[in-house]
């Protein structure tokens, strides 16, 4: 008997095994701060990349986080794995820090918690979650305008995601009966995205009554309330404020809810990647349950998260004094950045800017969201060297004394020019 064995070879002649990937353009808000990196001109301006600047155009260290880091190093910092679900301390205080400590002792025996990379991480757990826990994948719907990545973390999970208008681009404000009647219409069992505050990019949130009635429906139409919380105490430099939304749906209406928290922004950490899920369970099994899956789809993503931010994190929420010295941090940044967004305002008034700019005063947390037409904002990179994103969305953090004037009289210019 003869067998036959074919070989076969992989020489440079065979197609490559990547031949059907397409290319991707950059990411946009990454590849404008490459952009701006190398622009040489002594004037420019980054208002692109949603990062807090100190009154100097600096990137700032928190007081708090920098006491917290000493502390750590004085103990002996090691560089040890995280167990597969974080760091306990972290993920306790996180949750704790967002839920306020009286619903957190009601619903603790119900939930379920992992550390996750970050904001972004999070959101993409909670997708990782509800696609291993529902069949056939819920529908996820998406406000528009949202942060930039909301559609490509949940469609590369395979989930059909659906956009719902929340804002009147005439008004330049929120549009709550179209947020409203898009939920009432939503598909049962569907998850709904809620940016817990400082909406990215429009800066547009519904007021606490609104919330209440948004609440109401999600409630009535069986919808699952996914919280996008990138922004808790550096909105309004309160946590408890910028939480009433999840504290309200959890408390009052009782819903199972999750939220996906970062301290990217709210503590400076961008680069430590730090941030927690949690899950809000109808019963204490399922959120054992729950868990354990976390535990598994984190064992198999990234074996376990990185451990110098949540040891931060979790020093500064644990420890009276750096707590206290955290919320004056958030005070000073959040008071900054609302100071910048009246000297923009005042200063585009002052040099004649064509339109009304009251928009901007709405608007709250960190970005404003200005109405320009995209050749205007082109104008304005390629010939004043102020960068933002396409859609006209600036990040109030980038401004300082120095250059707000700069960048309202370019505005002004720009607008006349027509
Ligand atoms: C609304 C929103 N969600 C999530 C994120 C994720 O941020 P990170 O992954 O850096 O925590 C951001 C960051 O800009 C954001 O604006």
């Amino acid at each position: 008997m003869t067998t036959h064995t074919t070989t076969v070879t992989q020489t440079e002649a065979s197609p490559s095994f990547f031949a059907s990937a397409t290319y991707i353009p950059p990411d946009a808000i990454f590849a404008l701060t490459a952009e701006y990196n190398t622009d040489t001109a002594p004037e420019k301006v980054n208002l692109g990349q949603g990062t807090y600047r100190d009154a100097n155009g600096q990137p700032w260290v928190l007081p708090a986080v920098q006491k917290s880091r000493e502390i750590l190093l004085a103990q002996g910092l090691n560089h040890e794995y995280l167990p597969i679900l974080g760091l306990q301390s972290f993920r306790d205080n996180a949750t704790l820090m967002a839920l306020g400590s009286e619903l957190y002792e009601r619903v603790q025996s119900r939930l379920a918690t992992c550390q996750a990379l970050s904001g972004t991480g999070s959101l993409h757990t909670a997708g990782l979650l509800l696609r291993s826990c529902r069949n056939p994948l819920p529908k996820i719907y998406i406000p528009s305008p949202t942060w930039s990545n909301h559609h490509q973390v949940f469609s590369s999970l395979g989930f059909t995601c659906e956009s719902f208008n929340y804002y009147n681009s005439a008004h330049k404000d929120l549009d709550i009966e179209s947020y409203s009647s898009a939920l009432q219409n939503a598909d049962p069992g569907s998850v709904v995205i809620l940016h817990a505050c400082a909406h990215n990019p429009t800066g547009c949130d519904p007021s606490k009554q609104q919330w209440m009635e948004l609440g109401h429906i999600i409630k009535q139409r069986g919808l699952f309330p996914l919280f996008d919380a990138a922004y808790l105490g550096f909105n309004s430099g309160n946590v408890d404020d910028d939480a009433f939304a999840i504290r309200y749906f959890v408390g009052e209406l009782g819903l199972e809810a999750g939220v996906c928290l970062s301290f990217a922004k709210n503590m400076g950490l961008y680069g430590e990647r730090t941030g927690c899920l949690f899950l809000v369970t109808r019963s204490k099994e399922t959120a054992v349950n729950t868990q354990s899956t976390l535990e598994m789809l984190q064992r198999s993503e990234v074996s376990n998260p990185p451990a110098y931010g949540a040891k931060i994190a979790a020093t500064v929420l644990s420890n009276r004094e750096l707590k206290d010295l955290w919320y004056k941090d958030l005070e000073t940044m959040s008071g900054r950045i609302r100071a910048m967004r009246v000297a923009l305002y005042n200063s585009l008034n002052k040099y004649g800017a064509p339109g009304n700019w009251d928009h901007l005063i709405r608007q709250s947390g960190m970005f404003g969201f200005l109405g320009l037409e995209p050749d205007v904002v082109l104008q304005l990179k390629d010939k004043y060297h102020i960068y933002m994103a396409a859609n006209s969305r600036v990040s109030i953090a980038g401004l300082n004394e120095k250059n707000v004037e700069y960048v309202a009289r370019s505005i002004a210019e720009c607008l006349k020019r027509g």
